[in-house]
């Protein structure tokens, strides 16, 4: 049998997710050794094989068919913009993207002014601002610690995750708008949605019955 493939956005959220399909019944004992090299890890007898990604790359292995199935946050999922289907929001890894910076530029938002805004998610930014709010403004492109930029005057705001919000106020930054929710969810190849349609029915059952079980818990 062929195997299913799963992609899982690395970091806290593949934890959590290996989690989730282990107490669905799909473990993976290879990958729990800290210390391994190994990029793919298998479960033979459940025909099951998982990889991690950079977070950016999982819908791309998804679109391609690559991985069959891809557990990443809503925020790659809406940045990256891939043809895929998204049929499960698993409730962990919960923030909101925000526009923030420092008190002194809300009044910029208010006015539609022509700021600056950083943010290692321009087509997001540009979506909430051009189409949302139809403001004009100039994106700037960054690849992390985007909290710096209005401190040391790159951008006006910033548009970024926030989870505590304990990085802005450790900054003298505050959120200014709110731009969505996010939280980690299961995307789905558009073929394998058809071709294996028994498995991953079967995965996504299980899944939205745990998340239900979680929520009430
Ligand atoms: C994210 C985000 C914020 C921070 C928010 O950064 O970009 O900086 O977490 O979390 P908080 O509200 O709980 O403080 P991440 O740690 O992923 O790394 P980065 O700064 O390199 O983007």
């Amino acid at each position: 049998m062929r195997y299913l493939t799963v992609a899982l956005a690395k970091g806290r959220l593949a934890k959590k997710a290996m989690e989730y399909f282990e107490r669905i019944g799909y473990p993976c004992e290879e990958m729990k050794d800290k210390d391994t090299r190994k990029l793919i890890f298998t479960n033979e007898e459940a025909g099951i094989r998982f990889f991690l990604a950079k977070a950016s790359d999982v819908p791309t292995y998804v679109e391609y068919g690559a991985a069959d199935l891809g557990i990443v946050g809503k925020d790659t999922i809406l940045e990256e913009g891939r043809t895929l289907f998204e049929v499960l929001d698993l409730k962990i890894g919960k923030c909101r993207m925000c526009v923030c910076g420092p008190q002194a530029s809300a009044g910029l938002l208010r006015h539609q002014e022509m700021i600056r805004v950083a943010t290692k998610y321009p087509n997001i930014a540009r979506d909430y601002f051009y189409n949302k709010k139809h403001q004009t403004v100039e994106i700037i492109k960054l690849n992390g610690s985007v909290e710096l930029a209005p401190i040391v005057g790159l951008s006006e705001v910033i548009v970024d995750i926030v989870e505590t919000g304990s990085t802005l106020r450790e900054n003298g930054l505050a959120v200014l708008e709110p731009v969505c929710d996010l939280s980690a969810r299961v995307v789905v190849n558009r073929v394998s949605m058809k071709r294996e349609s028994a498995r991953i029915g079967d995965i996504i059952r299980k899944l939205k019955a745990l998340v239900a079980e979680e929520v009430k818990a």
